[in-house]
């Protein structure tokens, strides 16, 4: 086929196109399933660290104790923040976009990496390593900075999801909010062939170091259809109005008003629906979980009423269900996290899938090169 002909068919959004094969996840929207190298998500969630899913993700095998050890003192030993990386979001304003500073913050740490140029599969793992360990003290300093906050140090004897917490709020966080942040991280890890890892795939098949595939993916990653969801499913909340002192039926039923008029407005409510899940997200359930636990540790009943009513009414109007963004934006907002930093919390998970991913590609190459059907002008002349 050239471009020049007519296709029978334009798959419009890759919509139902397999590109290739992948071991690391299998998405089974018939029976809502997902397992990463094989082991359903919810167990993983429930028993493992978030350290442990990464290793898994990463080698395609749950880690012995000689290399989770192995791998746990890398990361704590690659958790501060990088000083040119620390100038370099200096440089950026207040009011840029956190997705644009965590993009520019990966870009530079490329830039700086001393074997750049190397993508041999030992390297490109610790890399991949390295960068999982460094991102979460950018999330946490570009908070910091924009509430005139100083830089919280990393602790040793700490782990991922406890020192992600110390570093943002600078104080140890419970217990509650640890686990409910690492099975966020968790379910957020990876998820096939989704917007941001086919960008970083497409990125690492023209044989683009790990760096370059990494920022493309936090491009991808930035938009409301993918990962920006998570903060505009706030906003959606914001709009409404969150009004503590209401009973979760007040909350409810305003909500439920809410979505009727921005449904009869034909208006698209993020944190709902999927290209791939018609019914119904593997992930929400157990994020859902980890959302109730976050109401009931603040307190903050009012704003489950604000999700179920927004959750019905939209079930109940268009049948379409809530996708793992739904859960993940309040329970974010619940944690004390600005609304802005819900995506940065994304990638921080999804490092782990994307590196994932590259990997494979690099291993079983093609250049990813699809064709267009043209349809622009006939040939003519000057
Ligand atoms: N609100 C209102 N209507 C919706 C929504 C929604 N969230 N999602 C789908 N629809 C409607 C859409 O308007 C269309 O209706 P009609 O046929 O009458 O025009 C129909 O459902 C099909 O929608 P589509 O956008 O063509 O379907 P898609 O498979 O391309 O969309 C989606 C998948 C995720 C882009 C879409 O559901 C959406 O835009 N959702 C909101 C954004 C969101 O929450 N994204 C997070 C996705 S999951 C986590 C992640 O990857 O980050």
């Amino acid at each position: 086929m050239t471009e020049q002909t007519s296709p029978d068919t334009i798959y419009k959004g890759l919509d139902g196109v397999v590109a290739d094969y992948t071991a690391i996840s299998k998405v089974n929207p018939e029976s809502n399933s997902l397992l990463y190298r094989g082991y359903p998500v919810q167990q993983l969630a429930a028993q493992l660290s978030f350290e442990e899913v990464a290793l898994l993700l990463w080698t395609g095998e749950l880690p012995s104790q000689a290399e989770k050890e192995e791998f746990i003192a890398l990361e704590r030993a690659h958790r501060a923040l990088d000083s040119r990386v620390k100038s370099a979001i200096d440089l950026l304003p207040l009011d840029a976009h956190p997705m644009d500073v965590a993009r520019t913050a990966v870009s530079v740490l490329g830039a700086n990496h001393p074997q750049s140029g190397d993508s041999s599969p030992e390297v490109e793992l610790r890399k991949a390593q390295e960068l999982f360990a460094a991102f979460p003290a950018v999330v946490a300093y570009d908070q910091r900075r924009r509430r005139k906050q100083e830089l919280v140090e990393p602790r040793e004897d700490l782990d991922y999801s406890q020192n992600f917490l110390w570093m943002t709020f600078g104080e140890e966080a419970p217990e509650e909010v640890v686990d409910a942040f690492r099975v966020s991280m968790v379910l957020y890890a990876e998820h096939s062939f989704n917007a941001s890892t086919f960008t970083a795939r497409v990125v690492t098949s023209t044989l683009a170091d790990l760096h370059s595939g990494v920022t493309a993916a936090i491009g991808a990653l930035k938009g409301p259809l993918h990962g920006g969801a998570n903060e505009a499913v706030m906003h959606t909340f914001e709009e409404i109005g969150i009004d503590k002192d209401e009973t979760r039926e007040e909350a409810a039923a305003r909500a439920k008003a809410w979505m009727e008029e921005a449904l009869a407005e034909k208006r698209k409510v993020m944190g709902f629906g999927h290209r791939v899940y018609k019914s119904g997200d593997s992930r929400v359930p157990t994020m859902k979980q980890a959302l109730d636990a976050m109401v009931k540790y603040y307190g903050r009943d009012e704003l489950m009423g604000l999700y179920d009513g927004l959750e019905a009414a939209m079930a109940e109007a268009k049948n379409i269900l809530p996708n793992l963004d739904y859960p993940a934006g309040p329970t974010y907002h619940l944690m004390g996290f600005d609304t802005e930093m819900f995506t940065p919390l994304f990638i921080a998970a999804r490092i782990t899938g994307w590196t994932a991913h590259i990997q494979e590609q690099r291993a079983d190459n093609s250049l990813i090169r699809p064709l267009s059907a043209y349809n622009g002008p006939d040939e003519r002349h000057l």
